[in-house]
């Protein structure tokens, strides 16, 4: 059973809250103010509801006293500022009065099935709490403090650039900034300005800066993703650097001597690189002291439910929509589907069903991930992150309107017929006569 603490110092607020708690299944313990719970209240319950929270000294001790167990705040101040403060300040959810009959119960699930998330640094909240991922964030904590070069490698999505920042973050450099340059992002002929400086008195180039990335991150750290894209000219200057702890500005032959932590990341196969010469070899080696190796999603067991639990809290919150949850197939199909652009793809699928919401439920059909394969093109439709939503509703509509019915099109987008149908109106999509189910000869 789930326990949840209340904190409540209002004896209506309390009783009433406590009710909805009770309705919902829960085992329910209350004190009247933060200062009263005693360890032995917090050591076994899985979340504390509060409202007493508003009140700054109220916060502060209700979050000393929480430790990690996460608080959801009840308050009567329904604006998104006041939810943007409270979560701010740690919460982990926020609901504001009048509470609707499941909205409590829906808030407590979704929080402490996420209780146990790993989160190895409050700014980069990564989670994940399968074998694979429990692994990945010991070894960050182990090779954080340490000043080795990291190469992390995963495909495309998997946050190769969380974990970055997270190692960074708990570095003994955390305090300096972590420069970042994506190699892909910035073509071949500038990158090594870029990375070591110009000094080239007779070419003055303006818009170069003189002093490059690796001068800039000098005592702190330096992460350059994407690193199977560095032009080989740009990686012999690298290796020298590793080497040698000194740079050189193109251009130079004087030599500055810089200390810096060196990240790097790739979704590429750096081995296939270097088999096919486009890879250094020497410079792979000096790059993975440590690799750290991001497991797909598909391989994370029940993480994605977690992870589209969180994505959903903040979607909702984001774009201001009232607290959603992933019907049991909804989820079965998160769980079944292979999820080849990753945590991405899953935060494009998530927010996309948010918008075209109508209600508080959100089914599998509005993920759009069960794509039936006679139609490979909406795939990619439905994949690219530049795609808006009213594309692929248009799309969506056009491409399935000569076989679906209205009302299928609707249940297939989860949404009512009536919202189609404005849908329609607003985008302009006519509503063709319907072939109903594809050519068919007139039997009869
Ligand atoms: N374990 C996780 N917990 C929470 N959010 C995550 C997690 N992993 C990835 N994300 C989120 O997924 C998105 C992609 O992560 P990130 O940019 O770090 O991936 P990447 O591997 O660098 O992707 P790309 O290959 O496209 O550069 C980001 O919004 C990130 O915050
Ligand atoms: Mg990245």
């Amino acid at each position: 059973m789930t326990h949840v603490l209340l904190v409540e110092p209002d004896p209506e607020d309390r009783r009433q809250l406590r009710q909805l708690l009770e309705k919902g299944g829960f085992g329910v313990k209350e004190v009247t103010s933060a200062d009263l719970a005693k360890p032995f209240d917090i050591s076994d319950v899985h979340c504390i509801v509060s409202s007493s929270a508003p009140h700054p000294d109220g916060y502060a001790a209700l979050l000393d006293i929480a430790g990690s167990v996460p608080v959801i705040l009840v308050t009567h101040d329904g604006s998104v500022a006041g939810a943007v403060a409270a979560i701010k300040r740690g919460a982990s959810d926020y609901l504001s009065y009048p509470l609707a009959a499941d909205e409590l119960t829906a808030a407590v699930q979704r929080t402490t099935s996420s209780a146990s998330v790993t989160t190895n640094r409050a700014d980069f909240p990564m989670i994940g709490q399968c074998s694979a991922m429990r692994e990945l964030f010991e070894r960050i904590a182990k090779i954080a403090p340490t000043n080795a070069s990291v190469l992390i490698q995963g495909e495309s999505g998997t946050g190769k650039e969380l974990v970055a920042h997270a190692l960074h973050a708990a570095s003994t450099r955390q305090k300096t900034p972590m420069i970042s340059l994506n190699c892909a992002a910035i073509p071949s002929s500038l990158i090594e300005a870029e990375l070591f400086g110009r000094d080239d008195a007779d070419n003055p180039t303006l818009d170069i800066p003189r002093n490059g990335l690796l001068e800039a991150a000098n005592g702190g750290t330096l992460f350059l993703d994407e690193i199977g894209e560095l032009p080989t000219d740009a990686q012999a200057r690298l290796l020298q650097v590793l080497r040698e702890g000194e740079i050189r500005r193109v251009g130079s032959t004087e030599a500055v001597r810089v200390d810096i932590r060196l990240l790097t990341a790739t979704h590429r196969d750096l081995q296939k690189l270097i088999t096919s010469e486009q890879f250094r070899e020497d410079l792979y080696y000096r790059l993975n002291v440590v690799t750290l190796d991001i497991p797909p999603l598909r391989e994370r067991d029940d993480d994605v439910l977690l992870l589209a639990d969180a994505i959903l809290v903040r979607t909702t919150r984001k774009l201001a929509k009232i607290s959603m949850t992933f019907s049991a197939d909804a989820r079965r199909a998160m769980l079944d589907y292979p999820w080849p652009g990753n945590v991405w793809e899953l935060e494009n699928a998530v927010e996309r069903a948010v918008i075209l919401c109508d209600g508080k439920n959100i089914e599998a059909t509005l993920l759009a991930i069960k794509i039936p394969k006679p139609h490979p093109p909406e795939v990619q439709v439905a994949a690219t992150d530049q795609t808006s939503l009213e594309d692929y509703f248009v799309s969506f509509v056009t491409t399935h309107q000569e076989q679906l019915t209205e009302t299928e099109l609707a249940e297939k987008l989860g949404i009512s017929r009536k919202s189609l149908w404005e849908r329609r109106q607003r985008l302009k999509i006519p509503r063709k006569k319907t072939k109903k189910r594809g050519p068919r000869r007139d039997s009869t």
